[in-house]
């Protein structure tokens, strides 16, 4: 494989200890809603604003590796006019961008996704590794309802993000494969256990077919955890001790590093999630446990910034302590009362 000692190289680089990724592709349409909540009209320039607030945080290196970039965003500047994914790269961040084109309907699959975007892809790749990529990213969408998941929405899923990564690797990127089985529903803990290993099983299967080097990957999955409409809800060691069986029955050895995603969990429980699994596996995992949050690290941000110059300052330090939170968190070292102390 061409590009393999540098796929290797990245993959390690994007969960270096005490280090996670800060998804902030978020695509046009869902940054509108997240700035409804700020009364923020979104634009291509309030979107530069907001990205450019988020990505200048001071020594916000010391906790992120990686930022997964949207398709719009790869290509804006901020206002000294430094292209992002060279800001970024100087600050020794790696520049991501996200390379799905969105989860749409599964023909006669109703309430099912199945990720769209290879169409045009080795193209869009090889435009995005000038653009400075390293790594990229594409989201599975997995619903669990009544019937569902079918073997159909997990085959067709697990399929494309397979195709999608040995695209990637042809091109020198490293791709996070992201299988998300949603909290939406009513269902139990064991109920998502059992539809995330189906999906973790399905996923490894369809990347050994298709060549992908495991060691150049980063797994993106969602946590086992009760549904959020579930009455009773799993504490915070049940989630850490069946997302762990969970990764230790699906993932080979060889991958370097697994990066969950957030999921719509609050900020604070998604870091005692992370950091409970370390604190207690650390020692018997073969792969880094990190963090690739997108609303868990930005909501508390974006909050206190408000569209408002003034208070983009103090925006920067709530994010700077978020992700140093959850960098502890990716070494089992975060814990209650650091989190009391510095609010
Ligand atoms: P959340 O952490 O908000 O789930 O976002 C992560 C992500 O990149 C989803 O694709």
């Amino acid at each position: 494989m061409k590009y393999r000692e540098e796929l290797i190289e990245i993959a390690n680089l994007m969960v270096a200890t005490g280090k996670g990724i800060l998804a902030a592709d978020e695509s046009n349409p869902t940054c509108g809603k997240r700035f409804d909540q700020i009364n923020l009209e979104s634009s291509e320039n309030s979107r530069r604003r907001y990205r450019n607030m988020l990505f200048t945080t001071p020594h916000l290196e010391d906790y992120i590796s990686g930022v997964i970039l949207f398709d719009e965003t790869i290509r804006q500047s901020t206002f000294d006019e430094i292209p992002f994914p060279k800001y970024l790269a100087s600050k020794g961040i790696l520049p991501g961008i996200k390379v799905d084109t969105g989860a749409k309907e599964l023909a006669l699959h109703k309430n099912e996704k199945v990720t769209e975007g290879l169409d045009g892809l080795r193209n869009r790749l090889i435009e995005y590794r000038s653009l400075g990529a390293k790594f990229a990213k594409w989201r599975a969408v997995i619903t669990i309802g009544d019937g569902i998941p079918t073997d159909a929405c997990i085959e067709a899923n697990a399929h494309g993000l397979a195709r999608y990564a040995s695209l990637c690797q042809e091109q020198g990127i490293v791709p996070i494969v992201e299988p998300e089985v949603l909290m939406d529903g009513d269902h139990s803990i064991e109920t998502c256990f059992k539809v995330t290993e189906k999906a973790q099983k399905a996923l490894f299967k369809q990347l050994e077919i298709q060549n992908v080097l495991l060691e150049g990957i980063i797994l993106k999955p969602s946590m086992v955890i009760s549904g959020t409409e579930c009455v009773e809800q799993a504490s915070i060691d049940l989630v850490a001790s069946e997302t762990v069986r969970c990764l230790k029955n699906n993932v080979p050895r060889c991958v370097p590093g697994i990066a969950f995603l957030s999921g719509g969990q609050s900020d604070e429980l998604a870091t005692s999630h992370l950091h409970l699994m370390n604190e207690k596996f650390k020692a018997e995992l073969p792969w880094e446990l990190t963090f690739s949050y997108g609303r868990a690290l930005q909501h508390p941000a974006i909050m206190a910034w408000y569209g408002k110059d003034e208070n983009e300052s103090n925006a920067q330090k709530i994010l700077h302590y978020r992700a140093k939170c959850n960098g502890l968190a990716s070494k089992g070292e975060h814990c209650k009362v650091f989190e009391k102390e510095l609010v």
